[in-house]
């Protein structure tokens, strides 16, 4: 199969809301105008219930970055704070039924959602199953427009679209059942590695132009997600959101750095469900005549305490 994008992601909070306030006043991004499962009010009829709010019946919180409806959902949980699930999208509904097929001729797992399961995500058809390292993965085509985007920040635009929510970077077991996986069953592309040990290696995962959507690292017991990155247009959003991060207190884990791979000038901070969050820009957009590399160089500059970072959340000494 061929996954065009990660297209949206569910985490799950102690405090959905932290995750509002962090995503709307520091991150830039926008409460979605409906929550998904409500529908549009026809023309004339008054909004739903949760309109502009972002929040759901349940609590669950969605964000918006661009015309999808919504790109990251935050739902309410009593004790686990991480990612919930993420939305690979495909093409169409031929798509899917072929993603279904291959999954079983390879015996994975998976179930098809109900109408109802892709209502409660604002899509057409969607699909579950888990990666390797027990990623909970939901199959999706035709995930609902609203063209009415708009930053509560000024001049702030989003790197989103065709190129997915950003990118990922997973802490994973079973690292080299995970990448077979990701190229072979999902169709990710290798785009380059890091090799910080014998066997060990940081990979960097494409399925669409932008240099990499998941990146995975076997790494101590860890498992999850390390880092979310969102993509803004130039380097003064991400100067912006930076100035807004140091004024609502965020704790900065690295510094302003340009990273070596993707070209990418982000600083990182750790969001309130534990994760880091990576903002950054002008990240390289790669075609077909790029070919896999081992790179051996985090950074062109800067990004001080993001390997401390990292190590720290995989709980292994620096
Ligand atoms: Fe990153």
């Amino acid at each position: 199969m061929q996954i065009k994008a990660v297209a949206y992601v569910g985490l799950d909070a102690t405090d959905p809301s932290a995750w509002l306030t962090f995503g709307v006043e520091v991150l830039g991004m926008m409460p979605a105008r409906a929550v998904p499962g409500q529908g549009w009010p026809a023309p004339g009829q008054e909004a739903p219930a949760s309109a502009r709010t972002g929040i759901g019946p349940d609590g669950s919180v969605y964000l918006k970055m661009d015309e999808r409806q919504w790109r990251v959902a935050i739902h309410p949980s009593a004790d686990r704070n991480g990612l919930a699930y993420f939305g690979f999208e495909l093409e169409g509904t031929i798509e899917l039924e072929n993603a279904i097929q291959e999954l079983r001729d390879l015996q994975i797992p998976v179930r098809v959602g109900t109408a109802a399961e892709a209502r409660g995500r604002a899509v057409t058809g969607i699909a579950y199953t888990q990666d390797p390292s027990g990623n909970v993965i939901e199959l999706f085509y035709g995930q609902t427009a609203d063209y009415n985007f708009r930053s509560p920040q000024i001049n702030h635009d989003f790197v989103a679209g065709h190129l997915g929510v950003g990118h990922f970077n997973l802490f994973v077991k079973k690292q080299p059942e995970c990448f077979e996986f990701y190229t072979k069953v999902l169709g990710f592309k290798l785009s380059d590695y890091f090799r910080y040990g014998e066997d060990a290696q940081l990979q960097f995962l494409r399925c669409n132009p932008r240099h990499h959507s998941i990146a995975m690292i076997e790494l101590g017991a860890a498992h999850g997600l390390q880092h979310m990155l969102v993509e803004l247009r130039d380097i003064d959003g991400v100067g912006r959101t930076l100035d807004r991060a140091n004024k609502a207190g965020m704790e900065i884990v690295s510094a302003l750095g340009r990273h070596r791979n993707d070209g990418m000038p982000s600083f990182y901070m750790r969001s309130p469900t534990g994760f880091d969050v990576e903002v950054g820009c002008q990240g390289l957009l790669l075609d077909d005549t790029w070919r896999p590399t081992e790179f051996c160089e985090g950074d062109v500059w800067g990004h001080q305490g993001l390997m401390e970072a990292v190590q720290a959340g995989a709980g292994v000494g620096s």
